[in-house]
């Protein structure tokens, strides 16, 4: 993994799938509850894989599949509860009836993170977030994460 800092945020190469799910891992290990990741980015970018890895982190056993017929799937038995959206069936207008906002702003829910694949779609998005864009490159993908509001992006242990 390289890694390059500037003041927007991070950008990660993943030369391969075992690297974007160390990412995961090394997040889920850290991000602490109430945090909000928006992962944009084509078709078989690397979302799901990365939710995998943040399921590992964790400390989640289940398999972690994509939900997209289930539209959210939640995950209790890790350090945090894990909420996966993907949002890929949805307009833009149906996302709203998910109440998302139910989930990142753990009112009726135990807080935890909240990760929504294919957030482009969502109508209107929470205060502080984790922005999340995978790209394709020749071999592997990029990550590019930006910090919105107060959202503030761990410490990560990868090769400069
Ligand atoms: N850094 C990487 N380099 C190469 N392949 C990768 C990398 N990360 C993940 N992959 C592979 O890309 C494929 C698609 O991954 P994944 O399902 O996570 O994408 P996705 O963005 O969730 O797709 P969708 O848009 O369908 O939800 C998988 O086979 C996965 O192993
Ligand atoms: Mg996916």
């Amino acid at each position: 993994m390289v890694r390059t800092t500037d003041a927007l945020g991070m950008s990660i190469e993943l030369k391969d799938a075992s690297e974007t799910r160390s990412l995961g891992i090394q997040l889920g290990r850290v991000l602490p509850a109430g945090t909000v990741l928006l992962l944009q980015g084509d078709l078989g970018s690397g979302k799901t894989s990365l939710v995998q890895g943040i399921g590992e982190g964790l400390g989640i056993r289940d398999s972690i599949e994509s939900p997209t017929f289930t539209l959210i799937n939640e995950y209790l038995t890790g350090r945090i509860p894990l909420y996966h959206f993907d949002l890929y069936r949805l307009e833009p207008e149906q996302t709203a009836t998910l109440y998302p906002e139910i989930y990142w702003d753990g009112v009726e829910v135990e807080p935890g993170i909240c990760a929504i694949e294919w957030s482009e779609r969502l109508q209107f998005k929470p205060e502080s977030y984790l922005e999340i864009l995978l790209s394709y490159q020749d071999t592997g993908r990029r990550v590019e994460i930006s910090a919105i509001g107060d959202a503030v992006i761990p410490e990560l242990r990868i090769g400069t």
